[in-house]
């Protein structure tokens, strides 16, 4: 865990404890990761990636199955992805063994003679749980050094409300830890400064709200409302259906959040998400599907980059800051949801470490109110 985050822990005693027990890069082991797009895993090509400071090689097999592997060959460590994938099969550049793809299992080791008396198949190279779904592929990542559980839940997967709809993927990197890029996508009051735009909203526009959250497993719910009437996007929408507009935004650990619009026949969903990649590196897999027909894939593109770049550009800044460990704050109401992540987090590795049972940081609904 970065100082800084470890400041900000310490300025709510009662909602974040002090150290943790697992003071370590602050990652939560135990779920499900997206690694890559679906679509960079073609044919025989094994491609890496990097999860919870894990180095990972991808690749799919001849029917079509995604694996992913540790980014290491267990005899020596040279990692896998510079050999060659085969059908089924990964082999080692180096000494040519060659392991399971899908179970990580030794299968041949070249080398051996008749005489020896190696059992082959009880070497293992690192495995992990692999799901494609919404245009990614997901990896289950377990705590090192502990084995799989026996039932592990399915990957977590978009809601969409209708059968036809148009679906899009983006993404970006942020230099910082993942608390940052979480509480900063949680963030209510960064609105009308860091996103200032004609189609969104002035910082003259400016008000205040007050938006009802209630507890939900493993995480907390911005309660359906009608959102902020300053949006254009929402106005136009309304205007279509001649229906309300509601939106519910939830998140959920370790790092989901979701929103969905609905008016009438007429959705939209979206999640993102803030995997953290090492401890000072984390990525925002943003996806959304919606039906409203007036609006393109293209022209969602336009508008979904600028926001991503606005968040980023300033991720990076707050990095330059960072970097010099400064005192920081979190404030009632706008940074409560910030407070309830901490303590969510918190809470779970302690429920974790003893067994027992996760005690929720909300013991009930609750309004806050800020302006943004
Ligand atoms: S290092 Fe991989 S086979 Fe020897
Ligand atoms: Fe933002």
């Amino acid at each position: 865990m970065s100082e800084a985050v470890r400041t900000m822990m310490r300025m709510d005693a009662e909602a974040a404890p002090e150290t943790l027990p697992h003071a370590d890069a602050g990652f939560l082991w135990d779920f499900w990761y997206p690694a890559v797009r679906s679509t960079a895993i073609t044919g025989q090509k094994l491609v890496t990636a990097m999860l919870l400071e894990v180095p990972l090689v991808l690749g799919r097999t001849a029917e079509g199955k995604v694996f992913a592997m540790r980014d290491s060959c267990p005899h020596r460590g040279i990692p896998l992805s510079y050999g060659r994938l085969d059908g089924e099969v990964v082999e080692c550049c180096y000494h040519g063994w060659r392991f399971d793809a899908c179970s990580g299992q030794c299968v041949e080791i070249p080398s051996l003679s008749s005489q020896d008396k190696l059992k082959v198949e009880r070497i293992f190279a690192g495995h992990y749980p692999c799901e494609e779904r919404d245009g990614y592929v997901w990896v289950y990542m377990n705590t090192p050094g502990t084995r799989l559980p026996e039932t592990i839940p399915a990957a977590p997967g978009l809601t969409v409300f209708s059968d036809k709809y148009k679906i899009t993927h983006l993404s970006c990197e942020l230099p910082s830890h993942v608390d940052q890029g979480i509480i900063g996508l949680m963030d209510p009051a960064h609105g009308p400064f860091v996103h200032q735009s004609w189609f969104w909203r002035k910082r003259g526009s400016i008000h205040e709200k007050a938006k009802q959250f209630e507890p939900i497993p493993n995480g907390f719910r911005m309660s359906p409302h009608s959102p902020s009437t300053n949006s254009a996007p929402y106005q136009v929408l309304k205007k279509i259906t001649g229906e309300p507009v509601t939106t519910t935004i939830d998140f959920v650990l370790p790092n989901i959040r979701t929103e969905e619009d609905r008016s009438g026949k007429m959705w939209f969903s979206s999640r993102a998400t803030v995997t953290p990649v090492r401890r000072d590196l984390c990525r925002i897999d943003f996806v959304a599907a919606w039906n409203l027909f007036f609006l393109p894939v293209s022209i969602f593109r336009v508008f979904g980059k600028i926001f991503l770049r606005q968040d980023q550009e300033t991720m990076i800044q707050q990095a330059e800051g960072l970097k010099h460990n400064p005192r920081l704050m979190l404030i009632d109401d706008a940074d409560r949801p910030a407070k309830w992540y901490f303590a969510l987090k918190a809470s779970l590795i302690e429920s974790r470490r003893t067994g027992g049972a996760m005690v929720h940081p909300m013991d009930g609904p609750v309004t806050l109110r800020w302006r943004s």
